[in-house]
């Protein structure tokens, strides 16, 4: 079985032209083009995107455009801001870009513009955040709200917890914000004992108003609500909801005014920039949230105009093509240089891999080309400490995005010259290398004898040529990370127009919820456990004979 795709002359060009630079190093591309950084690298804003230090030429980066108008990218992209079903699986657009919309430019959903709901939305957001921060509205004792606790998973968490920690800079004093997402009663458990109930106001985010894991941890937060609030009229004043799915919460006890509206034409995970972003907008102010929609809308200006040659998003995903289809990649890793980007890699890990991770196209066709790749990530400088290891020695190419600001929200003697000394060296060591004879000459300089040089040469020798992006910003203030976390989309969305599969569905995640449910039921009956494979019914039965203390 074979693919239009794998079977065109672009792909079978590609594959070709990936054999004819199996022998290239990245090091010997910079000494034979001096101008390479400048020709493989795009500027926007206050934001530089460098991928000359990947294993790419000229003819590479042509190649891939010619393929990316072979499957008809600009088309696909159009698409996508003229509100197509594109999500075609559940009927349904992709139009996160219309939730930032800055501009007058109307956006269309079934022949209708969604930007009046949206604005109605984003005040409706700006008026609760005056009244919190205010004290106009207090909890059940009327005193201000001093926590904030959002009930969310996946997208309804992964968001807003990466955004609120990347902009605590911007953080509004005496309001803080507590994140529950995990079923695990530990992190709600642990989140409670440092709030008081009398001034918490929980968030309950819920896309759909269905999730299991957010119904379970608003009940539970309500009964302990309710230990110390005995009115239910008065407890009400301590949770909102955030919903596509406005009738649920309605049937949940939610009064209108407490609950916040997306739509089903934003994707979980693509869902920030909604009302879903309701504690970052309270911690950080509205002004600043209406920052982040502002740059991530200069991203998508950038991604809907700019000519693909110079288009970041598009860049980014090609080079990311070129390696999983053309070089072998299977994995790949992101390193924020900045502590306040913590959250990134995992928040990156749901919107690539729950995208991407796809084996059919669109139309159902079985895939005979490899898509997703497995994301990983943590912080820089700590990750070099963990797995760098096998990035700079192993035997697997690992492309690595290293991201970093020039300038520090937290200036403390030299540490930010030694954090970027280190962002710059991992990216350059990645590329180089050290060859066998530079080795050799270091082992020398260092008085070593004949017979301890011979025995340390091939562990001390990196061969380099290991691919690398960098993203470096002026600072990350609420526009560049706007921005930044658009461009990732982009990239994301990129991707899967090329492999045209749908990247805006999730039905891989639906089987595991479908049979826990029912192990639930048996595991709450004390049920036997026939029904199910020898393995899962050994593990079941090992719970059942071991769950009591
Ligand atoms: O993990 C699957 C998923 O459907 C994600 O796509 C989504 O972000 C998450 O669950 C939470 O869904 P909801 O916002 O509807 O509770």
């Amino acid at each position: 079985m074979s693919t239009k795709l794998s079977q065109s002359i672009c792909w079978q060009a590609l594959q070709s032209h990936a054999k004819t630079l199996e022998f290239t190093h990245v090091r010997d591309l910079f000494l034979k083009y001096p101008q390479r950084f400048k020709d493989f690298s795009v500027h926007l804003d206050g934001m530089l995107f460098d991928y000359s230090k990947n294993l790419v030429t000229h003819e590479t980066r042509e190649l891939l455009l010619q393929l990316a108008q072979q499957e008809r990218l600009p088309e696909k992209i159009k698409n996508m801001f003229n509100g197509e079903q594109i999500n075609n699986t559940e009927h349904r657009a992709a139009l996160h870009p219309a939730l930032r919309n800055q501009s007058a430019r109307p956006i269309y959903v079934d022949g209708q513009d969604v930007m009046p709901e949206v604005r109605r939305v984003l005040e409706q957001m700006r008026i609760f955040c005056n009244a919190i921060t205010s004290g106009s509205r207090t909890g059940y004792s009327g005193r201000r709200f001093t926590d904030i606790v959002n009930i969310g998973v996946g997208g309804s968490d992964l968001g807003p917890v990466t955004v609120s920690e990347a902009l605590k800079p911007y953080a509004k004093k005496g309001l803080r914000v507590h994140y529950v997402s995990n079923i695990d009663g530990t992190h709600l458990h642990d989140t409670l004992v440092l709030v008081n109930p009398e001034t918490t106001l929980f968030i309950v985010s819920s896309k759909t108003f269905t999730t299991q894991e957010t119904s379970v941890n608003a009940a539970s937060a309500r009964a302990w609500l309710k230990t110390n609030c005995h009115e239910e009229a008065l407890l009400a004043q301590h949770f909102v909801a955030v919903t596509a799915n406005p009738q649920v919460a309605q049937q949940a006890g939610y009064g209108d005014e407490n609950i916040f509206e997306l739509w089903d034409w934003v994707g979980g995970r693509y869902s920030v920039w909604s009302a879903i972003g309701l504690p970052v907008a309270l911690t950080v102010g509205m002004d600043n949230f209406t920052a982040l929609l502002s740059g991530a809308h200069a991203m998508d200006e950038h991604f809907r105009t700019a000519p693909l040659t110079e288009n970041m998003p598009v860049l980014m995903a090609l080079i990311a093509i070129w390696h999983i289809n053309f070089m072998g990649v299977r994995s790949n890793v992101v390193v924020p240089y900045d502590q306040y980007l913590k959250h990134l890699p995992v928040y990156l890990q749901q919107l690539d891999m729950e995208s991407l991770g796809k084996s059919v196209a669109s139309t159902g066709e079985e895939l005979d080309y490899a898509t997703g790749a497995t994301l990983l990530g943590k912080p820089g400088t700590n990750a070099q400490h963990a797995f760098f290891q096998l990035l700079h020695q192993g035997t697997q190419r690992v492309p690595v995005d290293l991201i970093a600001a020039c300038q520090s929200h937290n200036p403390m003697g030299s540490h930010h010259e030694i954090l970027l000394a280190n962002f710059f060296a991992q990216g350059e060591a990645l590329m180089r290398g050290r060859t066998y004879k530079e080795t050799h000459a270091e082992l020398l300089a260092q008085r070593l004898s004949k017979e301890q040089i011979a025995e340390l040469l091939p562990h001390k020798t990196f061969h380099g040529s290991k691919p690398c992006n960098s993203i470096l910003c002026k600072i990350f203030d609420p526009y560049t990370i706007g921005a930044l976390l658009a461009l990732y989309e982009h990239k994301v969305t990129v991707q899967g127009m090329i492999w045209n599969i749908n990247s805006f569905d999730q039905w891989g995640v639906e089987l595991g919820k479908q049979l826990a449910s029912n192990i639930l039921r048996q595991l709450q009956t004390d049920a036997p456990t026939d029904s199910m494979d020898e393995s899962t019914k050994g593990l079941i039965n090992f719970y059942q004979v071991n769950k009591k203390p």
